[in-house]
């Protein structure tokens, strides 16, 4: 027997202790204690997402290729898993050096460069939280998520760093800014009081060094979007690399010697998750694309790299569609063993496009920032069931509830829930307990989502249950885009809502009144456009304005965001009796 195994933490241990009352234990974990062997582990029982994804393939296998970053200008850079032992821990012994202790929160604001994944994981060795955004945020979501999460230290490059500078005096949590220049293709003047990465990395010790974090610990924050109020910061701990390594190889059918690409940009869940974690801790390579969208770039990518396991998203499989199926046939992409699907429902067309362009389907599967890791999935080993999600994984159970949270027949619609447990279940919302809590009921974990589940277990999507908006596979929190409107001097009021769209799934669609004195006008509009758009960001800006003497609200004085919908799609307007007299 191997040693080691005693000092491996417990199956007990591993027990998922979520904070809430009503957690019932007995659908904890099937089979996750078979797994704990494959994980490496650091001494003592320590668990660290970083040893499993960089140091353990450091150690045992140095030279093989762990990333290979393609940039936007054509560069490319190829790291060996040793070659980011190094260069994580060169980074982490900065971040102590500078103080940075355990739980600690450092954000990350930068485009896909090496840099970026350099500084995850050095400060995941650090034992400090990493907070990655999406690049592409306005000054506004950058500060609320330092704020909320009491930031202390931000990575930036310094092109970003000039587009949030008028928010930076408010951050009075944030004492470290670390500017990437990468290959000093970017030319905004640097801050006398930033820290230059290339600066403090070349004279850092490459000491290995690693915290030794208990799986407990909290490795990786998300803010998602809710329907009410501000983005919320959903934290991970370091054992959801268990289910982060478990589904690489279920739902995604990693084998070591795959070249992976996973097109997610690492400021969502599923950059991290699928694009850092599942992949290295299984030691796969994988390709680091920074550009954005272009067919035939992404099939010269498929036929260059000869990538076998791809995962994408609907959105991008429809713009795929919408440059024709003949188009891939001009490229070798018979590397292809494997291609997956998340964010967004994935319609038949979809899945059957896969096989008429590479011969292949994509295979659907499903998760949320708050579940960690994919829950739901169509497998590699059994038929894909075209239009469906696919059947939860082992150890997961889940279920479609009514209103009193008890399951319904087969084949109604009702509320998509989990039995919590999981190992990369979220384990707060930061700074929001009672929050946490509610998104738990009877012993279930409410996802927000409703679905329908067929007699052989497989999960249709149905619709959100809430008024969160799917742009793309990027979740849009109303509140947030109106926050932004209202702060333009003509907006009165606001109310946003998702309208249908063939591309995007839903694009962001407002209506708002004006304060007295002001005329609409379509100049005013694209100016509320502009101002949103510079606060916020392009993708989740609002696509359409339309102008409304007033907004529907109830007699409370919340904006009916559903009966904007309805008018806006034509359909009923359902129950209005709490509507405020128009
Ligand atoms: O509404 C569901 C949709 O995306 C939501 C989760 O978004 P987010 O927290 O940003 O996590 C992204 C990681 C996947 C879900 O509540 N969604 C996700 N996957 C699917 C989906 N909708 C339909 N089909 C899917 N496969």
């Amino acid at each position: 027997m191997d040693p080691d195994v005693f000092s491996k933490p417990s199956v007990d241990s591993l027990k998922v202790k979520p904070n809430l009352v009503d957690y019932d234990s007995s659908y904890a974990n099937f089979a996750w204690e078979s797994l704990l062997s494959e994980l490496d582990w650091l001494p003592g029982g320590s668990l660290n997402k970083a040893h499993e994804c960089i140091d353990r393939h450091a150690l045992s296998n140095p030279e093989k290729v762990a990333m290979i970053w393609l940039g936007k200008n054509g560069e490319e850079e190829t790291y060996t898993f040793s070659d980011m032992k190094r260069e994580t821990d060169k980074f982490a012994n900065v971040l102590k050096g500078l103080g940075i202790e355990k739980g600690d929160r450092v954000f990350m604001f930068m485009d896909r460069v090496p840099e970026l994944y350099i500084s995850v994981f050095g400060t995941l060795k650090a034992g400090a939280i990493a907070g990655p955004l999406f690049s592409a945020f306005g000054p506004d979501p950058v500060k609320d998520r330092l704020q909320d999460s009491g930031a202390v230290a931000l990575i930036t490059s310094p092109d970003l760093r000039k587009r949030i500078s008028g928010i930076l005096p408010d951050l009075t949590d944030l004492k470290h800014v670390i500017i990437i220049n990468k290959l000093g293709r970017e030319t905004s003047p640097l801050d006398e009081h930033d820290l230059l990465y290339d600066d403090i990395m070349s004279t850092a010790s490459e000491e290995s060094t690693i915290e030794q974090t208990s799986m407990h610990d909290y490795s990786i924050m998300h803010y998602t979007s809710g329907t009410t109020g501000k983005p919320k910061g959903a934290v991970h701990r370091h054992l959801a690399i268990l289910q982060q390594y478990a589904t690489g190889k279920w739902a995604l059918d990693l084998h070591k010697d795959d070249v992976y690409w996973c097109t997610a940009d690492p400021g969502w869940v599923t950059g991290t998750s699928y694009g850092m974690f599942a992949p290295w801790s299984n030691g796969v390579t994988q390709i680091i694309y920074e550009g954005g969208f272009r067919a035939t770039a992404w099939y010269e990518v498929i036929q260059k790299y000869r990538v076998s396991v791809w995962y994408t998203a609907p959105t991008a499989i429809r713009m795929l569609m919408k440059a024709g199926v003949d188009l891939p046939k001009r490229y070798d992409t018979s590397s292809l063993r494997f291609i997956a699907s998340v964010g967004e429902p994935l319609n038949p067309e979809g899945v059957a496009w896969g096989v008429d362009a590479f011969g292949i389907p994509f295979h659907d599967n499903w998760w949320q920032t708050e579940t960690g890791a994919i829950l739901i999935a169509n497998y590699a080993a059994q038929e894909v069931r075209s239009g469906s999600m696919g059947r939860p994984i082992p150890g997961v159970k889940a279920g479609i509830i009514d209103e009193e949270y008890n399951e319904v027949p087969v084949g109604e619609e009702g509320q998509l829930a989990v039995r919590p447990g999981w190992p990369s279940m979220f384990h707060s919302y930061w700074g929001n307990q009672s929050l946490y809590n509610s998104r738990f009921k009877k012993g279930w974990y409410i996802t927000g989502d409703t679905a329908r589940k067929d007699e052989d277990g497989f999960y249709w999507f149905v619709g959100r249950a809430d008024d969160v908006i799917n742009t793309a596979g990027h979740l849009v929190g109303p509140f947030e885009v109106e926050s932004a409107l209202i702060e333009h001097p003509a907006v009165a009021e606001a109310g946003v809502i998702g309208k249908p769209d063939p591309l995007a799934m839903e694009v962001v669609k407002a209506f708002v009144s004006l304060h007295q004195g002001y005329e609409q006008s379509d100049e005013l509009r694209r100016e509320i456009m502009r101002f949103v758009r510079g606060k916020l960001a392009a993708a989740v800006a609002p696509r359409e304005i339309a102008f409304i003497d007033s907004l529907p609200k109830t007699r409370s004085g919340k904006i009916m965001r559903r009966l904007l919908k309805a008018r806006e799609l034509g359909l009923p307007e359902g129950d209005t009796s709490t509507l405020e007299d128009e």
